[in-house]
């Protein structure tokens, strides 16, 4: 049995975790967790987004314990940093969704599970805050499906995911000739055969698949399966599209992709009460702004009348108080949960959560804050261009 702490002390850090799935994963599966679209600008443009806010400390505010809660859509969350929505998490540990499920839960944080989870949305237990992402297909009551079937399971927020109408050219994944299921090409079966752990590991599972739609036309063919379900988006989707499901799903609405500031008024007039600043890990656009940059105006727009998530790069701990000082509620991560998970099942998911809240918590503690919700533009250095007003900050 995999001990969390185990894991925090061997791999210290995210790129810790990101070195290990790379080894323990055969390439192309590493590839499709890593990679993003086209020449990856995006990707890399995430990451480095959060390397040019400096912080400027405030140490003699007589910080005692920190408090990282964060109070979203009615609930309490421990630290504010979600596990958010990743395709496919069962291809790097049997039933990943699960896994990442229970450590999320465990750690007092929300999880979302994605459309094309490899466990169907019912399978996902009762516990924590669960939150279903959602795409708007050329059939509406398809879509409505989904809602129904995540209403009908309790799922305590609905995530549209907005900047995924047309699939992005990854093309990690096309020079590996990865697909699902994985094709057996000479290729692809020597990179998993130097890789017998995650063999072994998947033995019982090696039937993966798109759990949710294997009731869909041609039904559950997995060598058809994924390119079926990409035929099944449509970019005609608009915001009629969000009044439907607002008028359909009675508990939090977010949109997932959100960079732009002049979608906030549109966003608030539809019944929206959140938005994901993210521009899908840079799967989707390469060239897109990074979530960072592309935040502070969206958090002006919404001036708080709407909750303002981040993902996107977030790597340290420190990260999320930078996203805190420039605008954000809360942040997801994305690929360092699914390195978690890769390295060690819930064991490793629960290890990046944790070193993720103790970054924070020390972060915090060495800029002067007690409690994160607190943390403003004012910690921010001069130079570092934020719209953002700091609150008046207690001397
Ligand atoms: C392997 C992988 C699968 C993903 N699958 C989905 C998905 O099914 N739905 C979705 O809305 N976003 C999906 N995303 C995007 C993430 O939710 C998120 O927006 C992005 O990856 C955040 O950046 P980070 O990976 O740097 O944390 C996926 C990302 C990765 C890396």
């Amino acid at each position: 049995m995999i001990d969390r702490d185990q894991l925090v002390r061997r791999y210290l850090n995210v790129a810790g975790f990101r070195r290990g799935a790379m080894r323990v994963l055969p390439r192309p599966v590493f590839d499709f967790t890593d990679g993003a679209a086209e020449d990856e600008f995006t990707l890399r443009r995430n990451e480095a987004a959060f390397h040019e806010p400096a912080l400027l400390p405030r140490p003699l505010q007589g910080v005692g314990e920190r408090d990282l809660s964060v109070e979203l859509f009615g609930r309490t969350l421990s630290m504010p940093v979600m596990i958010g929505p990743t395709g496919l998490s069962g291809m790097l540990w049997p039933d990943g969704e699960l896994a990442a499920h229970r450590a999320a839960t465990a750690a007092g944080t929300a999880f979302c599970l994605s459309h094309a989870s490899t466990v169907p949305i019912e399978a996902l237990p009762k516990a924590g805050n669960r939150w279903m992402q959602v795409f708007v297909y050329k059939d509406r009551g398809f879509t409505r499906s989904f809602v129904d079937r995540a209403a009908a399971a309790g799922y305590d927020a609905l995530v549209l995911t907005v900047d995924n109408q047309t699939l992005g050219q990854r093309e990690r994944d096309v020079r590996n000739g990865f697909s699902i299921p994985p094709k057996l090409m000479l290729k692809v079966m020597g990179a998993m055969a130097i890789r017998p752990n995650w063999l072994w590991r998947m033995r019982e599972r090696r039937d993966f698949t798109f759990a949710n739609y294997t009731g869909i036309e041609g039904g559950a063919d997995r060598n058809t399966l994924a390119g079926r379900m990409n035929a099944l988006l449509d970019p005609s989707m608009s915001w009629a599209d969000v009044a439907m499901l607002r008028r359909q799903w009675a508990g939090p609405l977010i949109l997932k992709g959100i960079l732009h500031p002049g979608d906030i008024e549109i966003a608030l007039d539809h019944g929206v009460d959140g938005v994901i600043v993210s521009n899908h890990g840079g799967r989707q656009l390469d060239r897109a702004a990074a979530g960072l940059d592309a935040l502070p105006a969206v958090a002006e727009a919404a001036r708080g009348r709407l909750k303002v998530l981040l993902d996107g790069g977030i790597r340290r701990g420190v990260d999320v108080l930078i996203a805190k000082a420039m605008g954000a509620d809360a942040c997801l991560i994305a690929r360092p949960q699914l390195w978690g998970l890769a390295v060690g099942g819930e064991a490793g998911v629960a290890a990046v959560l944790e070193i993720l809240r103790r970054d924070l918590d020390r972060a915090l503690c060495l800029c002067g804050v007690t409690r994160f919700v607190d943390a403003d533009a004012s910690l921010l250095a001069p130079g570092v261009v934020s719209p953002i007003k700091p609150k008046a900050i207690a001397a």
